[in-house]
């Protein structure tokens, strides 16, 4: 045979009609027909998850019913034994053991808290993920004590901790990375209590001018209470710019006509509903009052929650036969 190739257990390869095949480490792998069978084979149908309810519809319009969650990563280390104390010990992960897979190589398998595998397997050269790029990394999400500890054994292990990502954190969110024993960077994240405060800016009772100013659908930002008008059919909404997920400040997009939250990318239509991304609640309300002059007051002081719209939420300026009889 020409051109012949070993496979992993180092036979040749003989021409298998799918054209399959998988390179690693230069060596190229063709399937049997065992393994091809297996790859065709689809589960009966069920909702379960590793026994767990896989159930995560949240009626949002999410579209992650195709990945229930994360199962592994596999990450390559020149020293598994190294690496290994350095994941346990520093990152916490747990010990499953080591070679426990159908991977050739000396690896070891971790697990998270949340049952996600970690699979490090040695490898002679291994690429780093870019330290010092947001690029390519691997984050662990940890609960703010277990990050608290965890930033703690970085000062002792002389770490000079570095957030790549200050300028875009929003409220209550804490991140550092660190480099494993073989460069790879290694965000670790948390999200304290504080990310649910509702915000307030300090500009007291705003005024955003006269209320004939604003054509239905037009939306106007006053920076420094941090809060939308809105111009609806139904009247005025003044909404916080505080994203209800973790207080990103959101944009404006105005070819959208709706709100884009850059932190985790929630989107919101003009009536402050949430359309995408994992806000779950609508934008908060300050209270609408309207001066003897017909302009529109938004106290910045009061924040109101919603858990959705409703045409009653928006304010109707008074009529001006009305402004003009309150006048005398
Ligand atoms: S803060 Fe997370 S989407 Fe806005």
């Amino acid at each position: 045979m020409a051109d012949e190739e070993p496979t992993k257990d180092g036979k040749q390869t003989e021409e298998v009609p799918t054209g399959i095949s998988a390179t690693y480490g230069g060596t190229t792998w063709v399937p049997d027909a065992f393994q091809l069978e297996m790859g065709y084979k689809v589960p009966e149908p069920s909702d379960l998850l590793h026994g767990r309810q896989a159930d995560r519809s949240d009626g949002a319009g999410s579209r992650q019913e195709w990945i229930e969650a994360l199962s592994h990563i596999v990450i390559g280390v020149r020293d598994v034994e190294r690496s290994e104390e350095w994941y346990t010990n520093f990152l916490q992960l747990d010990l499953l053991g080591r070679d426990l897979t159908a991977e050739e190589r000396p690896h070891t398998v971790l697990r998270t808290n949340g049952g996600e595998l970690v699979i490090l397997v040695e490898d002679e050269n291994p690429v780093p993920l870019r330290p010092g790029t947001m690029g390519m990394h691997h984050s662990f999400a940890l609960t703010p004590n277990q990050y608290r500890r965890m930033v703690q054994r970085a000062r002792d292990y002389g770490y000079q901790l570095v957030n790549l990502r200050a300028v875009r954190m929003a409220h209550g969110e804490y991140e550092v990375t660190i480099p494993d024993p073989d460069g790879h960077s290694i965000e670790v994240t948390t999200t304290g209590p504080e990310a649910a405060e509702i915000l307030r800016s300090d500009a007291g009772v705003v005024d955003c001018g006269p209320a004939s100013a604003y054509k239905v659908g037009a939306v106007k930002l006053f920076v420094e209470g941090n809060f939308f008008i809105v111009r609806l059919k139904e009247g005025f909404l003044a909404m916080s710019q505080w994203c209800t997920h973790r207080n990103g400040l959101l944009a404006y997009q105005k070819a959208h006509w709706q709100f884009l939250c850059p932190f985790h990318q929630a989107t919101y239509n003009c009536r402050g509903e949430t359309t995408g991304g994992p806000a779950t609640l609508p934008l908060r309300l300050h209270p609408i009052s309207f001066s003897l002059e017909g302009h529109i007051l938004v106290d910045t002081d009061e924040v109101n929650s919603r858990e959705h719209f409703e045409p009653a939420q928006a304010v109707q300026p008074p009529r001006r036969e009305a402004v003009a009889a309150s006048a005398h």
